[in-house]
C-alpha cells in the first residue's frame, strides 16, 4: 500500500535518493531533460537510447553536472528484445528499477488519412503504443514499488488533421495509463502520463523543417500560447519529477496536460 507521506518535509517528499530511473529516449529533447532533473532530485538514471553515441554523452554530462550515477544504454522500443535488455541493465547496475519514464516517441506527419499505408501506422503505433506497453510490462515485471510515466501528447486529447497515426497512437498511451494504473496498483505502482503542448525540441524542429523552408513562421507556432512563451524541455521535465515522487503519491491513473492552457477551449 502506498504510505500517507503527511509527516514528510516538502523537501523529503521532492527527494528521490535512492530511486533508480530509466529513461527512454533519454539522449536528447525532454528524455535528457528528464534524466537531468530525476538525477539532481537524487535519482540514479539509465538513459535508453537510440542514439547511444548521444546516450553516453548525455549520461557523462548529467553524472559531472549531479554526482549520480548515469548509465547509457542502447534501445530500440520498437524492439521488445531490446526494451528487455535495457530493463535487465537498469537492474544489474542501479540494482533495481523505481521509475520508468516511457518518453521515446515518433511523430512523423501522416498527412492524409486517406493516403496513409499500412506500414506506416504499424510503425507509429510499434514505437510510440507497443513499445510504451512493453516498457511498462518489464518495468512492472522488476519493480518492488514505483511509478510508470508515459508521454502522451495533447494529440492525445484532440484531433489534428494530417498527423492521424500520431494522434491515434496518444490516445492509446492515454487509454493504457488508465488500465495499467488499475492493473499495477495492487503491485504498488502508480501509472500516469504527461500530455505536453508543442515543446522546442530536436524532433520537432526537424518535423518542422518542411514547414520553414516553405516559408511558414515556425517560431510563431511553437511560441503561441496563453502564458505568451513556447514550451522547452524543462517545463516537461519539472512535471515530471512531481509525477515521480512522493508529491504525487495519490495521483495515480491521471494525465497532467502541460501546455500553457493550449488545449483549454
Ligand atoms: N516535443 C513536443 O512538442 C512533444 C509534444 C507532445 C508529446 N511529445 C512526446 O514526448 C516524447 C519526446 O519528444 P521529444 O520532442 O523530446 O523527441 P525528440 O525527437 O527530440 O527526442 C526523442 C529521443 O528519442 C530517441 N528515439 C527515437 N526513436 C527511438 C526508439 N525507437 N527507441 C529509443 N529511442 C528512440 C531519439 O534518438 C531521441 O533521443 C515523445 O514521446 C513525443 O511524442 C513531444
Amino acid at each position: 500500500m502506498i504510505p500517507d507521506h503527511s509527516n514528510k518535509t516538502l523537501a523529503e517528499l521532492l527527494d528521490l535518493s535512492g530511486r533508480r530511473a530509466v529513461v527512454t529516449g533519454g539522449a536528447k529533447g525532454i528524455g535528457a531533460q528528464t534524466a537531468r532533473r530525476l538525477a539532481e532530485a537524487g535519482a540514479d538514471v539509465v538513459i535508453a537510447d537510440l542514439d547511444l553515441s548521444a546516450a553516453t554523452a548525455t549520461a557523462t554530462d548529467i553524472a559531472s553536472a549531479t554526482g549520480r550515477t548515469t548509465v547509457a544504454s542502447f534501445i530500440d522500443v520498437g524492439d521488445t528484445a531490446s526494451i528487455v535488455a535495457a530493463a535487465d541493465v537498469a537492474v544489474s547496475r542501479l540494482g533495481g528499477i523505481d521509475i520508468w519514464v516511457n518518453n521515446a516517441g515518433i511523430y512523423p506527419t501522416t498527412g492524409p488519412a486517406i493516403e496513409a499505408t499500412d506500414e506506416f501506422i504499424d510503425r507509429m503505433l510499434s514505437i510510440n503504443v507497443r513499445g510504451s506497453f512493453a516498457g511498462a510490462r518489464e518495468a512492472a515485471k522488476r519493480m518492488k514499488s514505483g511509478v510508470i510515466i508515459n508521454l502522451a501528447s495533447i494529440a492525445g486529447l484532440s484531433a489534428t488533421p494530417g498527423i492521424s497515426a500520431y494522434v491515434m497512437s496518444k490516445h492509446a498511451v492515454i487509454g493504457m495509463t488508465k488500465v495499467l494504473s488499475r492493473e499495477f496498483a495492487p503491485l504498488d505502482i502508480r501509472v500516469v502520463a504527461v500530455a505536453p503542448g508543442p515543446i522546442d525540441t530536436p524532433g520537432v524542429q526537424d518535423q518542422l523543417a518542411p514547414l520553414k523552408a516553405a516559408g511558414v513562421d515556425v517560431g510563431a507556432m511553437l511560441t503561441k500560447t496563453p502564458l505568451g512563451r513556447g514550451g522547452v524541455p524543462d517545463d516537461i521535465a519539472r512535471a515530471i519529477v512531481f509525477l515521480a515522487s512522493d508529491l504525487a503519491a495519490w495521483v495515480n491513473a491521471e494525465t497532467l496536460v502541460v501546455d500553457a492552457g493550449s488545449l483549454a477551449r
